[in-house]
């Protein structure tokens, strides 16, 4: 099921989803940690999880940091999704509350998917994470990998394993984010990451007005 209260934002490494949601609390912000967006409270969450949660931190650090096998890194991202969105995720949509995820289910059809795991197995594994809670919007930000990999080495304070693929691995994942859109055009919104923050936010700004 489709949550319209339920939004995600997807993109390679180094497209620029950190920069884009910070500025997205700052907009929203009213008071301490606590994020409004015309009245409506909004909650900021990533995945892999790791909202102050000690199984989220630990599980992400395990799927970052080590090298295991793609089938490890699965049921890992799994079972951090399931504790996530069970117990996280789906309370806040519940309370009305938007809820904008850094990264979700599209992640592991494009990451784990090109490390050879089948669709089928994929979507099985989602579906038992998610109970089928799913997002109606989203945001797909759109970069040219050398850009992007030129942006990650500028800018980024701690470097993880997905961080140091090579140019051929975040130009296949980013070919699969464009495939997925294409398969899901009433759900993906693409926007081009290579325009300024400026007009990003605006795009996002625009469309959550005409969604609430
Ligand atoms: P991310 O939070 O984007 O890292 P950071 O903001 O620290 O750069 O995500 C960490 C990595 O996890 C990212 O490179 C992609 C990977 N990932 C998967 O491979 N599959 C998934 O399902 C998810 C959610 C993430």
């Amino acid at each position: 099921m489709e949550y319209k209260n339920f939004i995600t934002i997807e993109g390679i490494d180094g497209a620029g989803k950190t920069t884009i949601i910070n500025q997205l609390k700052k907009i929203f912000l009213v008071t301490k940690n606590k994020y409004l967006f015309k009245n409506r409270e909004v909650i900021f969450t990533r995945e892999p999880g790791n909202s102050g949660n000690e199984f989220l931190l630990k599980t992400r650090d395990l799927i970052v940091n080590y090298d295991i096998l793609p089938i490890t890194e699965l049921f890992l991202l799994q079972a951090n999704r399931a504790e996530h969105i069970q117990k996280f995720i789906y309370p806040n949509l519940k309370a009305k509350k938007i809820v904008i995820c850094d990264r979700f289910t599209d992640s592991t059809f494009v990451y784990q998917g090109l490390k050879g795991i089948k669709d089928h197995q994929i979507k099985i594994t989602n579906t038992l994470a998610t109970l089928n809670v799913n997002p109606r919007t989203t945001y797909l930000i759109d970069i040219d990998p050398k850009l992007a990999q030129s942006r990650i080495i500028k800018n980024k304070r701690s470097i993880n394993k997905f961080d140091t693929y090579d140019l051929n691995f975040h130009k296949n994942i980013r070919k699969r984010y464009l495939d997925l859109a294409k398969k899901n055009p009433k759900r993906f919104i693409l926007i081009n990451g290579e325009e300024s923050l400026e007009k990003i936010i605006d795009i996002i700004i625009k469309d959550l007005n005409k969604r609430f």
